[in-house]
C-alpha cells in the first residue's frame, strides 16, 4: 500500500510479514541486498525490535520524532531478514504524518517501507507520482497531500562511535552536531565510490533519483553556473557580460533544442525556449528540497535527451539537496570555482 509521510510516500507492508514485505522488492525492482527500514508510530516501539539501544537514541528521538529522522540500531532476531537485508542492523524511523501513524499503530505491526517509486526513479513526493510508478502493482495509494519535505530522511548510524551520517535529508548535520557533538560523514553521501568500496547504507551504491535523460550537474555560485549553462546552450551568443543581470535582454541565438535545465527561480529567464524546471529561489533551500523530486520527474515527460542542473551550498538542507542531484547525475559533475565563463 502506498503512504504519505512527511518526506516522500512509502510503498509499506507488514514488517513483521517476510512474504508481504518480498512483494515490495518485486513492485519495485528492488535488488534483494538492500534493506527497508521500519516506519513506527512513537519511540516506544524501539525496544521490540531493537536491542543495546544507546541512550543517544531518545535524545535524538525527544527532538526529531516524529520527523525526518532514521535511526540504525541492532536489531532483535523478531525482525525479518528480508526486512534487514541479511544485516544485523534495522533502520528505524517514526513518520511526521499523522495519518500513516495511525495505519501503523491500528495495524499494530512495524510498517516497513521503501520509497513509492521504481527502483532508480526520482521518489514521488505526491500520490499522482507514485501512482505512475506503482499503478497496477499495489492495492491501494493513501493521498496524504504533497510531501512537506520532499527529501528521503537522514539516516544516522548509531552503532558506530561517533555516529555516522549514512544519507542527509530533513534533519541537517548542523542540528545533529548541535545536539551530539561529532558526526561522521560517510564517503558514498559526498561522492562516488571506487569499486572495491562499500557504502554502510547499501542503498547508497546504486544510481538513484534519474530521470530517463542523462544530467549534469553544475556546481558553484547560483550566477556563475547559470551563465555556464546558458553559454553551453546558446553558443553563437558569445561571452556574457562581465556583470550580466539575470533578468536582463534574453539571447537571440536558438538554444540546442533538446537540452532541458533545472536552475533557480532567479534564473529561468536566461533560458527562453528551453524546457525550464524551476527549483525555486536561489536562497531558499526548503523549497528546493520540496520541488527536486517533481522537477526531476517531470522531464521524463518532456522530449530532453540532456538535462543541466544548477547546485550550490552544501551546508544545511544544502548537503541533502546537493547529494540528491549528485546522485541523479551519477556524480558528473563540472564545478565551477574560479573564472571559467
Ligand atoms: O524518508 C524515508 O526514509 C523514506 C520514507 C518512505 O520513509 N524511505 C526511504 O526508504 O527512503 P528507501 O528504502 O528508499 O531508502 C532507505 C535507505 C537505503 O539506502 C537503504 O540501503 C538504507 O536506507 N538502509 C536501510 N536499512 C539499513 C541498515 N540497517 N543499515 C544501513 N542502511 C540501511
Ligand atoms: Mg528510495
Amino acid at each position: 500500500m502506498g503512504i504519505p509521510t512527511e518526506t516522500v510516500y512509502g510503498l509499506g507492508a507488514d514488517g513483521l510479514n517476510p512474504a508481504a514485505v518480498a512483494k515490495i522488492f518485486v513492485a519495485k525492482g528492488r535488488p534483494q541486498d538492500n534493506p527497508l527500514i521500519l516506519h513506527v508510530p512513537d519511540d516506544s516501539w524501539l525496544t521490540r525490535y531493537c536491542r543495546d539501544i544507546p541512550e543517544v537514541a531518545y535524545t535524538l528521538t525527544r527532538r526529531f520524532w516524529p520527523g525526518p529522522l532514521t535511526l540504525i540500531l541492532k536489531r532483535k532476531p523478531s525482525v525479518p531478514d528480508v526486512v534487514t537485508a541479511g544485516l544485523d542492523t534495522v533502520g528505524m524511523r517514526c513518520p511526521d504524518c499523522a495519518i500513516t501513524r495511525k495505519i501503523i499503530a491500528l495495524a499494530d505491526t512495524p510498517v516497513a517501507a521503501p520509497s513509492g517509486n521504481t527502483s532508480g526513479k526520482p521518489s514521488p513526493t505526491t500520490a499522482e507520482a507514485m501512482g505512475e510508478d506503482m499503478d497496477g502493482k499495489v492495492d491501494a495509494i493513501v493521498d496524504g497531500g504533497p510531501c512537506r519535505v520532499g527529501l528521503e530522511s537522514t539516516i544516522l548510524d548509531l552503532t558506530v562511535t561517533p555516529p555516522r551520517l549514512l544519507r542527509p535529508g530533513g534533519v541537517t548535520v548542523e542540528e545533529l552536531e548541535e545536539l551530539l557533538g561529532e558526526i561522521a560523514i560517510d564517503p558514498a553521501v559526498t561522492r562516488l565510490l571506487d569499486s572495491g568500496e562499500q557504502p554502510k547504507a547499501p542503498g547508497m551504491k546504486y544510481r538513484h533519483y534519474a530521470p530517463k535523460a542523462p544530467v549534469t550537474v553544475v556546481n558553484g555560485d547560483p550566477e556563475k553556473t547559470a551563465r555556464y549553462i546558458q553559454a553551453h546552450l546558446f553558443p553563437t551568443q558569445g561571452p556574457p557580460s562581465a556583470h550580466p543581470s539575470p533578468t536582463g535582454c534574453p539571447p537571440k541565438a536558438h538554444p540546442k533544442p533538446t537540452v532541458g535545465v533545472v536552475c533557480f527561480e532567479d534564473y529561468v529567464n536566461l533560458f527562453p525556449g528551453v524546457p525550464v524546471q524551476s527549483l525555486g529561489p536561489k536562497d531558499d533551500p526548503k523549497t528546493q528540497a520540496h520541488r527536486l523530486f517533481e522537477t526531476l520527474r517531470a522531464f521524463d515527460h518532456l522530449e530532453v535527451s540532456e538535462i543541466f542542473a544548477q547546485s550550490t551550498t552544501d551546508t544545511g538542507l544544502g548537503l541533502a539537496i546537493t547529494n540528491r542531484l549528485n546522485k541523479a547525475a551519477g556524480f558528473h559533475i563540472i564545478e565551477l570555482k574560479g573564472n571559467e565563463i
